[in-house]
């Protein structure tokens, strides 16, 4: 069984769709051991915890550094000894340190088709605001390892969604998750426990 942790910074919607996956048997040999977030008041710590999940805040304004914050973010992971973290709309920079001792089991989501729309400053609602300004027809999400670059690790999958002409940021970004992100997410999570990639 994978024991997976998943880190989070808002709603969890992704971190719903895992929960979901596993419920329905769509993710299968994966369990979700921790749910972190660095924001108290972010709605995916319930989601976790109306799951049973045990649901962790860690936020970097509560310790004296940030390097005390990256100790007790790690500290926290191998004390769940998991063998994945999945970043689900975690917006905190992910330690060097982290980076190395968990190669190739970091995994992040990015709500667009990398390389577009990627790398520092491209985050949420952000991501849809270039992509409008830019004009692209396709944009999509992509799930990729985590390597020490913003958004530059190994991809593993990724799914296209239309732009339609009078899209917002909002109405785009709703559709990138429904058509993209709350699928590819999962079957990431499926294709590493199940031994695919
Ligand atoms: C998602 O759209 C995810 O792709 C994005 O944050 C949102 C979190 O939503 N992540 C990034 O932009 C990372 N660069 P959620 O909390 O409802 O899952």
């Amino acid at each position: 069984m994978l024991r997976v942790g998943v880190l989070v910074s808002g709603g969890g919607t992704n971190l719903q769709a895992i929960l979901d996956a596993i419920d329905n048997g769509k993710i299968t040999n994966a369990q979700v051991e921790v749910v972190i977030s660095n924001n108290a008041g972010a709605y995916a710590l319930e989601r976790a915890k109306n799951h049973g999940i045990p649901a962790v805040c860690l936020s970097p304004k509560t310790f004296e550094s940030r390097d005390r914050f990256n100790e007790a973010l790690l500290d926290t992971i191998d004390g769940y000894g998991l063998d994945l973290i999945v970043l689900a709309g975690f917006l905190v920079t992910i330690p060097p340190a982290m980076i190395q001792k968990y190669r190739n089991r970091i995994i992040n989501i990015h709500p667009s088709l990398i390389p577009s729309f990627c790398g520092v400053g491209y985050y949420g609602l952000k991501v849809h605001e270039a992509a409008l300004a830019r004009g692209v027809k396709i944009t999509g999400a992509t799930v990729h390892f985590v390597d020490e670059g913003m958004d530059s690790g190994p991809i593993i999958l990724q799914k296209a969604v239309e732009v339609q002409p009078e899209d917002t940021p909002k109405v785009l970004q709703q559709r990138v998750m429904e058509q993209a992100e709350w699928i590819i997410l999962p079957q990431a999570i499926h294709m590493i426990a199940n031994g695919e990639i």
